[in-house]
């Protein structure tokens, strides 16, 4: 074995790197000058999908490589079969000129080729240059003991920050988010910010549509939405990439039939539900100015109550017209439909933090707050005027009853 505290890489002169690379053809697969991994036909299946078939590659000594590829692509799966954490199913593995299948993976770390096995999971919630950090030699956990004893590499895995991949906010009730300082945060951490404009089609901030200022953005078509077309959803997107990553997912990972690129989903969406929606695409912008009419009056009118703020520079287009009871709201809501039939909204009832599946021990006292004061009146475009001024009575009354 060779000598775990010589850094192969370090020891090649810039001239000696210029000659082996000068050799190497730029094409996966090619066969490199001095190669310290050889893999041949090599294939790892999972529940009957093959998650990697690679039939040759070759990974040079003393050179940083990089497995390039989208989500889903097997990136990781192969990462762990060349690094002795798996086993492949057919095929074999070199390291050196001995086989892989023998090694456990701190043997494999301690020829001194890759460096961070230890941190796989992070790895794609990380950098490309996250990664290279990360591959800076001595890693906790490179070496036998440290390998056995999963406490002490977890204290490195702890060490690392930038663990989230981008930032996703919500344009919630049909008003935008504060897009300015979202992403003056995405910049500070090299984040991506993915925008849900679920309930915000038509919104703006600035003169800038939602749904323009992120990586993409979702709108939700389903039937409560602003516009629907019965069930389903439109994506928009910041270039041709990722367009066309979203049209791979859509359609179970194939841009050319059964020449699956990913795991994707079957999320294409049916004519009868296009054609519904293209229609209501005719009418939404009318639809969105009834609420925003109606939102106008039952602001001017609505007392005793907080109404729902609008930013400086934003098009709100109130998919929910959303007041703030600070006292007793259930109440109020049971109130107002016993009394006055006006039925109405709580969104949401349970913080996301205090949902079962993304919960965290922290305490949000201003989430907690609106949480409990929320209340979403009605506002859609059916409404009448008489309809609107039943509602600012009931509302008015009992917000003096509890005064
Ligand atoms: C804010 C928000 N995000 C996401 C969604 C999900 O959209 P869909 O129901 O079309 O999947 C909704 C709607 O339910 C929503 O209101």
């Amino acid at each position: 074995m060779s000598d775990p505290t010589v850094d192969p890489a370090a020891a090649l002169s810039a001239a000696q790197r210029a000659h082996i690379f000068s050799s190497i053809q730029p094409a996966p697969g090619v066969a490199k000058p001095d190669p310290i991994i050889v893999v041949d036909d090599i294939t790892r299946t999972f529940g009957g999908l093959t998650a990697v078939a690679v039939d040759h590659l070759e990974i040079q000594r003393g050179a940083i490589t990089g497995l390039i590829g989208p989500n889903g692509a097997g990136k990781t799966t192969f990462f762990n079969l060349i690094t002795g954490f798996d086993r492949p199913d057919s095929g074999t593995c070199r390291l050196d000129g001995k086989p892989l299948g023998r090694m456990v993976p701190h043997q494999v770390a301690r020829h001194g080729m890759v460096r961070t096995f230890q941190l796989t999971k992070a790895l794609s919630k990380l950098t490309v240059l996250d990664n290279v950090r990360l591959g800076a030699r001595h890693q906790l956990g490179e070496h036998f003991l440290a390998a056995l004893a999963p406490w002490t590499w977890r204290k490195q895995e702890a060490a690392i920050t930038e663990r989230t991949a981008g930032i996703m906010p919500v344009h919630l009730y049909g008003h935008p988010a504060k897009m300015d300082r979202i992403q003056a945060v995405a910049d500070a951490h090299g984040l991506q910010v993915f925008e849900d404009a679920a309930q915000a089609h038509g919104a703006s901030l600035g003169g800038r549509p939602v749904g323009s200022f992120g990586t993409f953005a979702m709108f939700s078509l389903y039937p409560t939405k602003n516009m629907t077309s019965g069930e389903g959803g439109m994506v928009s997107v910041a270039n041709a990439e990722v367009e066309r990553l979203v049209r791979l997912y859509r359609n179970q990972g194939m841009e050319k039939q059964y020449h699956n690129e990913v795991v994707g989903f079957n999320c294409r969406m049916t004519d009868i539900h296009a054609a519904i929606g293209r229609v209501q695409l005719t009418k939404v912008d009318a639809w969105t100015a009834k609420r925003q009419e109606n939102a106008a009056f039952l602001s001017a009118n609505l007392r005793g109550v907080t109404p729902p703020p609008v930013a400086p520079g934003a098009v709100h287009v109130y998919h929910q017209y959303t007041i703030r009871v600070p006292q007793d709201r259930d109440g109020f809501a049971a109130a107002l439909r016993e009394q006055y039939a006006i039925g109405s909204g709580m969104f949401y009832p349970v913080p996301n933090h205090k949902l079962a599946p993304f919960s965290v021990d922290v305490e949000l006292p201003e989430t907690a707050r609106a949480a409990a004061e929320c209340l979403s009146l009605p506002v859609h475009p059916s409404l009448s005027q008489g309809d609107l001024e039943r509602i600012v009575e009931a509302v008015n009354a009992l917000a003096a009853a509890g005064a």
